[in-house]
Parts: C-alpha cells; sequence; structure tokens
C-alpha cells in the first residue's frame, strides 16, 4: 500500500458535502482519552453549542455513528416491542424508518403520502384520534430523496395533544434549515456531520428532552441495544461524564470546529447563504429549460430535485460529470429512481462559484 492521497472532488450530491479545511485540520490534533479532564471541557463546549443549535434548554450530544444511527437509537430507544409507533412516510428515509421498527418488533401505523408533496399534517391528527395509545411519532424534517421540508411545528403541535413521543430526521436539515426543538414539542432529534454542518460522515448529532430521558430510564424494558442507549449516551455526555464506550474523539474535534465555524458565520447567514444559492441554481435550471417538479412552497434549498430529460442516460451523464468535470451529483431514490437528479447544496459545498459550474456543465451537456 501506498501513502493515501485522495484528489479533491465537488461534492454536489444529497450527502456527505465537502468538509471545511479548518474541520479537517482540527482532527490533526493529538488524541486525547474519552475521560480525560481536558478532553471533557471540549465535550462540554460542544454538548452547549448543540443545545443552541437545536435550540433546546434541554439535552445535545453526538452518537459515534452515521445520521442512521440516530434514527436506530430513537426508535429502540423511544418505543418498546409492541408498542404503536406512527412513521409520517414521504419519502426513501422514512421508509428506512420503517425497515428498522419492523426489526426491533414495533407495531407500525405506516401514514404513505405522496412522494415530493409535504405530507397533509390531518392525516396524522385522524390516526392519533384512531390510535389515542400510539407511544411515538416519527416525522422527517427534510426528505433528502425527495427534496421537500415538512412543516415539523404543525405535526410537533397535533403530537402534543396526545401522549406520544415525538422523533424527528434533522440529518439535512440541521445547519441548513431552523430548528426549534423545544418550540415544536420535539423529543428527540437526529441529524448527521456530513451536510450542512460541514464536517465529515461520522457523528450523529442529537438532542434529546427530558421527558424522553426519563422514558428511557422507566421503561418497562431495557433497550435492546446496549451501545445505543440515549439515557446512557446522555449521562457520558452530561456534567457526572458517567463513562461509556469510547468515542470518536477526533470526530468530536472536528464537531467541535464545524460549530466554531457555525458560530463565526452566524447561524442565520448560514441558513441564508443556502436559500441564496438555491435560488441562483433553480432559477439557472429553469432558463435551461429543466422542469423541477417540487412545488416551491414545498422545497428544501439543500437539496433541488431536477427531472432527468428522457434523451439523457442517467448513469452515463453522472458518470461523465464525475470523470469529465469532477463533479458528483446525486441520483432518484424509491419512487424517483432513473427519473430524476438531486443537486446538494450543503455546508461547504454550497458556493456560488459551485453552482456557476453545475450550471455550465448542464448547459454544455444537456
Ligand atoms: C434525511 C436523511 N435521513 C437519514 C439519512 C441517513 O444518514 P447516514 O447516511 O448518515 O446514515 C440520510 C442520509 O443521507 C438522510 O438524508
Amino acid at each position: 500500500m501506498k501513502p493515501l492521497k485522495v484528489n479533491k472532488r465537488i461534492i454536489l450530491g444529497p450527502g456527505p458535502s465537502s468538509a471545511n479545511p479548518d474541520v479537517l485540520k482540527s482532527m490533526s490534533n493529538p488524541i486525547l482519552g474519552y475521560l480525560d479532564p481536558d478532553f471533557f471541557k471540549i465535550l462540554d463546549e460542544v454538548r452547549e453549542s448543540l443545545k443552541n443549535l437545536y435550540r433546546t434548554k434541554d439535552h445535545a450530544f453526538a452518537l459515534s455513528g452515521s445520521g442512521s444511527s440516530g434514527m436506530e437509537a430513537g426508535l429502540t430507544c423511544l418505543a418498546e416491542r409492541g408498542d404503536k409507533v406512527i412513521v409520517c412516510a414521504y419519502g426513501y428515509f422514512c421508509e428506512r424508518q420503517i425497515l428498522m421498527a419492523e426489526r426491533l418488533g414495533l407495531e407500525i401505523i405506516p401514514l404513505r403520502s405522496e412522494w415530493g408533496k409535504q405530507m397533509d399534517p390531518s392525516l396524522l391528527e385522524d390516526a392519533l384520534k384512531q390510535h389515542p395509545d400510539t407511544k411515538l411519532v416519527v416525522a422527517t424534517h427534510a426528505e433528502t430523496s425527495t427534496g421537500v421540508l415538512q412543516n415539523i411545528e404543525e405535526l410537533g403541535k397535533i403530537v402534543s395533544k396526545s401522549d406520544a413521543l415525538f422523533m424527528i430526521d434533522c440529518v439535512t436539515s440541521i445547519a441548513g434549515t431552523e430548528i426549534l426543538f423545544d418550540d415544536w414539542n420535539i423529543d428527540f432529534a437526529y441529524s448527521g456531520s456530513q451536510k450542512c454542518l460541514a464536517s465529515p460522515p461520522g457523528l450523529s448529532p442529537c438532542a434529546m428532552s427530558e421527558k424522553a430521558y426519563q422514558y428511557i430510564k422507566n421503561r418497562k424494558t431495557k433497550p435492546s441495544s446496549w451501545y445505543l442507549d440515549l439515557s446512557l449516551v446522555n449521562d457520558y455526555w452530561g456534567s457526572e461524564h458517567v463513562p461509556q464506550y469510547t468515542v470518536a474523539v477526533s470526530s468530536i474535534y472536528a464537531l467541535y470546529e464545524s460549530l466554531r465555524l457555525l458560530d463565526e458565520e452566524g447561524i442565520e447567514n448560514r441558513w441564508n447563504r443556502h436559500k441564496v444559492n438555491a435560488e441562483k441554481l433553480r432559477a439557472g435550471l429553469t432558463e435551461i429549460e429543466l422542469n423541477l417538479p417540487i412545488s416551491p412552497n414545498d422545497r428544501l434549498d439543500q437539496l433541488t430535485v431536477v427531472t432527468k430529460p428522457d434523451h439523457i442516460d442517467d448513469v452515463e451523464f453522472r458518470n461523465k460529470l464525475i470523470y469529465d468535470y469532477n463533479i458528483e451529483i446525486g441520483r432518484g431514490l424509491g419512487d424517483f429512481a432513473g427519473k430524476v437528479f438531486r443537486i446538494g447544496l450543503m455546508g461547504e459545498s454550497c458556493k456560488s462559484e459551485y453552482v456557476d459550474q453545475i450550471l455550465d456543465v448542464f448547459r454544455k451537456e444537456i
């Protein structure tokens, strides 16, 4: 084997996005022990910064694992085998929640609605009336497979009238879109480090309500996974720093730096950068007469879905972009497979010059 050298790619797919160079540099700091008091200081700052990012007064931490580890941890901890769980399902990642819930033996009530549109909140209202014994409601804030932003505030109001806990996927929305964890009555939110936070993949920054924490501590049976037990993870990240597993120390350095950079930029400015670049991309795509299938009211800024013209071969086109232009874009998933391209502008990949580059390529090649 030779020393590893990877050339920079312009990553404009659905994630991961490029990591900020300062974030990557921060990872080359010396390793500290996961129980070292100096490391606890770093951990405490990351925790407080995540609480601020999610807008919660309760708990925050980062799981060692990708976004799906947060998904699996939430489903493992917030309901017990046989409990009723409503999953709002309007895309590929919602369907992944259902697959995981099935493995955990939860009684799933899937609320399936059309891909590419926001789910009508009255579906959830009706389902909770029909199933008042529901223990957990699960929804996705930014569905990366369809490029749709779901109104979580409205769903949260509905869930708050029931006894159910409320869990949200924020993998694509974190740091790219406003999330008001406490105000929206969320009990558990998970995300990923690799998109709008501009960190490498490998951590799942989460927030958890005190209500969810108490539920996990007091449930009849312990969560089936020790590693993903959110109460144990929270006890390590809390002021007592109760030991659990060896956390991904260098990834936490990276998260620290990405949160510091976010603070420096300002959260509103970060959201606005995503908005402005997405608007520029959408205007350019429309100008070259490409179709944007998602309605303006439902669109995500972080990810734009564009209909693939019939004369273009999906795989050939995306490979050409990689090999001739050094640019990655995403393919369609699930109901959208083979029908669309997905262009992500997230975190470090969300730059005006990249929008110019991808529009140039589309003009030449389509
Ligand atoms: C909305 C959403 N949820 C969950 C995931 C899974 O995250 P990961 O691939 O980091 O496990 C993704 C990945 O892109 C996603 O976009």
